[in-house]
């Protein structure tokens, strides 16, 4: 099997350890013994169901926002994958369609920068074929930093794509060229955004712009100053702009509690100058609380659209977490905090039937009782006996 490359510089991080990553063998011994066909109510542990998966499609990116990729870490001598170690796109849609049998409803496609991946229309041209337990499309999008969007839009349109997801952490050029750290203007990515609504991407099936969102990280210190005109830009747009809290994930960001914004601080800051009203979750097992715009009167404004708060680091949600992610060389991690995956790839380029590896993921996610986030704000973060934690990048956000 093709073995992730050794780093050549002492810093580069190892994604994965080696001495445990194949615990799709243990896996494999007990499916041998009971074999789980796929019945759409697959149950974790804490009695989580299985509904979306997040697909990494490459480690690589253009950019190298410092709490995802610093370049210090990802620079000339980075070990990325080798393009043998990536799951081709059939092995992609073969693990999808098994995933979407269990009950899987969404997939998101992630990277590094997805878009980088050659001839992504074609995996979704292949993934927008299968169908729900329930014989319905999956919901089919991807999150993407938004500089090749206005080249690729429409095509990906065209391909399949429902929708689609900015990440945008500003929108003064010179704080969002320091974030990016490769210099990318921001302009770029707002006619990305643009593009992506012309080609119709996020509109839902009444012909309404539910599905086009935007991402900001938010890193107290370095960007909070954008939150207000963030709010102000999108606000009636039909664009849903969500915060995100800057979370300790992987190895690399040097993460610190400080730098950290709490949802609640955004919602306050926006309410002094935009008033917001709570809104009802839509589904369950949704990462964002959404909050809506109030009117001159106090009420909600529907034309106003609605902003989003994803509170990881001060609120978890780990308790209706029912999301599994597939790594770019095919290791399924049942945490984004998790420091091992279960090696699918080899699973499958050993032969294996579909009924057998259908049989490892159930077995695999019966037992998943990952809750990071949740132990951490209890003040006991278990992450596998001190492991290093797999980097965004690499396993998708
Ligand atoms: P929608 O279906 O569009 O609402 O997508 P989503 O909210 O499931 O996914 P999205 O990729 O937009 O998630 C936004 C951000 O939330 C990610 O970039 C992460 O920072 C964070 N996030 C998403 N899923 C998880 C998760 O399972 N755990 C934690 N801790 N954070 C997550
Ligand atoms: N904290 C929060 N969100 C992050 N992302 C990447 N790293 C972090 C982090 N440390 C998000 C980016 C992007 C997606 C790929 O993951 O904003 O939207
Ligand atoms: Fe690339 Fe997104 Fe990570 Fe930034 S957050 S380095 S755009 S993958
Ligand atoms: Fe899910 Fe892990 Fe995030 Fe909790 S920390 S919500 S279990 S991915």
């Amino acid at each position: 099997m093709p073995e992730i490359l050794e780093p050549k510089a002492a810093r580069v991080i190892r994604l994965v350890d080696q001495r445990t990553a194949n615990l799709a063998e243990i896996a494999r011994a007990r499916m041998a013994a009971t074999p789980i066909a796929a019945n759409g109510l697959l149950a974790d542990a804490l009695g989580r169901p299985l509904h979306d998966l997040r697909i990494s499609v490459t480690d690589r990116c253009n950019f190298r926002c410092n709490y995802c990729m610093p370049k210090e870490v990802f620079d000339k001598n980075y070990a990325y994958l080798p393009h043998s170690a990536l799951l081709s796109f059939e092995e992609i849609t073969r693990i999808a369609k098994l995933f979407a049998a269990h009950g899987v409803r969404k997939i998101r496609l992630t990277g590094g920068e997805p878009l980088l991946r050659k001839n992504i229309e074609f995996l979704i041209e292949k993934l927008a074929r299968l169908r729900t337990v329930d014989g319905l499309a999956l919901d089919l999008t991807l999150t993407t930093n938004g500089s090749l969007l206005q080249r690729k839009a429409q095509a990906l349109k065209s391909a399949g794509l429902q929708r689609v997801t900015v990440s945008l952490d500003g929108l003064d050029d010179a704080v969002f060229r320091q974030m990016n750290d490769v210099d990318f203007p921001v302009h770029d990515v707002l006619e990305g955004i643009e593009a992506a609504r012309m080609a119709g991407l996020g509109l839902d099936a009444n012909g309404r712009l539910t599905g086009l969102k935007v991402n900001m990280v938010v890193k107290r210190g370095t960007n909070e100053q954008e939150i207000l005109p963030m709010a102000r830009h999108f606000k009636g747009t039909g664009i849903t702009l969500r915060f995100i809290e800057y979370m300790d994930v992987g190895a690399t960001n040097g993460w610190r509690m400080n730098e950290v914004l709490a949802s609640r601080e955004v919602v306050k800051l926006i309410h002094t100058e935009l008033p917001l009203l709570a809104l009802q979750p839509s589904t369950p097992g949704e990462t964002a609380q959404r909050w809506g715009y109030a009117d001159a009167h106090g009420n909600l404004d529907p034309n106003a659209g609605e902003v989003g708060m994803i509170s990881s680091v001060t609120q978890a949600f780990c308790g209706d977490c029912n999301r599994a992610r597939l790594s770019t060389e095919g290791k399924l991690y049942l945490c984004l905090f998790a420091s091992q995956g279960h090696d699918l790839r080899t699973l499958m380029r050993d032969g294996a039937s579909d009924a057998d590896i259908e049989s490892a993921i159930g077995h695999i996610w019966r037992v998943r009782d990952d809750r990071y986030s949740e132990l951490r704000s209890l003040g006991s973060p278990d992450t596998g006996g001190g492991a290093k934690r797999v980097e965004m990048s690499y396993i998708g956000g």
